[in-house]
């Protein structure tokens, strides 16, 4: 019997897939599809401190093998999302990370001491937002920012694990990870969206309101695992690996590069069953191989 349990910085997953912050909300339309029980964990919706409406329209746009997005952290805040948000998620036997954006290191404070008292079991700390001028990306892009957006939330999370979302718009992402790891990070996800831009070349305006946006799907999944193995040779944290997971070999090349766990995100929007199918994938691969646990593809990648 293939053990598909997992340990990401000591919280215990029934199985490495979880769903991606930004493609599930909290979980209400899924829930129509099937049990939320089933998911190793859930990512819920960025949240900040206050609501926040996000981007003008359009901000969704199709790509070669992936979307384009500039939602601009469209969310209801912290509050409600504990008051009315986390009491649904909870009905579920899952576990659920709560994924949050600031303008300031102290706003990641805050919100890390409510998300903690309100009984998360992780906090994903986003510091990869390519959508929004303030706080987002600009806490991703400098290993000094990174740290003190870590320390933070360290600081405030009480025993919550707290995991620093990475982006990809860097030039050498491992900088970042030992910054966060440096300041106390319990875990790293990567990777955020790539950074891009598609035009309408009769209206020769950008098909994005915002002109750019961030690029996830299929197309990514290559840049992804390149991000994973050279994060994972670079620091000793749990690695949730992301980035156009759309089957179970694509998330055994984000273990096999260094993950612990995998999140599923765009894939969904095509097909709501994609994370149990990408489970399911994923078993499929470890018992042709023989492994008694899923767990033993973390780190397997045989470099030439
Ligand atoms: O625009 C957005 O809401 C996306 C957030 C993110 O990529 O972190």
């Amino acid at each position: 019997m293939l053990d598909m349990t997992v340990k990401l910085a000591g919280v215990a997953l029934k199985d490495p897939v979880v769903v991606a912050s930004g493609t599930f909300g909290f979980g209400r339309e899924y829930s129509q599809f099937y049990d939320l029980g089933e998911l190793g964990g859930i990512c819920a919706k960025g949240l900040t401190l206050h609501p926040r409406n996000g981007n003008p329209a359009p901000r969704i746009a199709e790509t070669p093998m992936g979307i384009l997005n500039s939602v601009g952290l469209e969310n209801p805040g912290v509050d409600a999302f504990i008051a009315e948000e986390l009491p649904f998620l909870r009905q579920f036997d899952t576990k659920v990370i709560a994924n949050i954006s600031g303008n300031t290191p102290e706003e990641y404070g805050i919100m890390c001491e409510k998300l903690s008292a309100a009984g998360v079991d992780m906090i994903e700390v986003n510091i990869s937002c390519p959508n929004v001028k303030a706080g987002g990306m600009a806490y991703g892009t400098r290993p000094d920012l990174a740290a003190e957006v870590t320390e933070t939330a360290k600081k405030n999370a009480g025993n919550v694990p707290v995991m620093v979302k990475l982006s990809p718009n860097v030039t050498d992402i491992t900088e970042i990870a030992k910054a966060a790891e440096g300041a106390g990070a319990d875990a790293l996800s990567l990777i955020n969206t790539i950074r891009g831009m598609r035009i309408d070349v009769d209206t020769r305006r950008p098909v994005l309101k915002m002109n750019t946006g961030g690029l996830s799907g299929p197309a990514v999944l290559p840049v992804a695992v390149r991000m994973v193995w050279e994060v994972s040779q670079a620091v000793s944290l749990p690695i949730l690996g992301m980035g156009g997971v759309a089957k179970g070999e694509d998330a055994a090349q984000l273990m096999l590069a260094g993950a612990t766990a995998v999140a599923v995100g765009t894939a969904m929007f095509a097909d709501p069953y994609a994370p149990l199918k990408v489970r399911d994938g994923l078993a499929d691969i470890a018992e042709r191989q023989g492994l008694s646990a899923v767990s033993e593809l973390t780190g397997g990648a045989k470099p030439w």
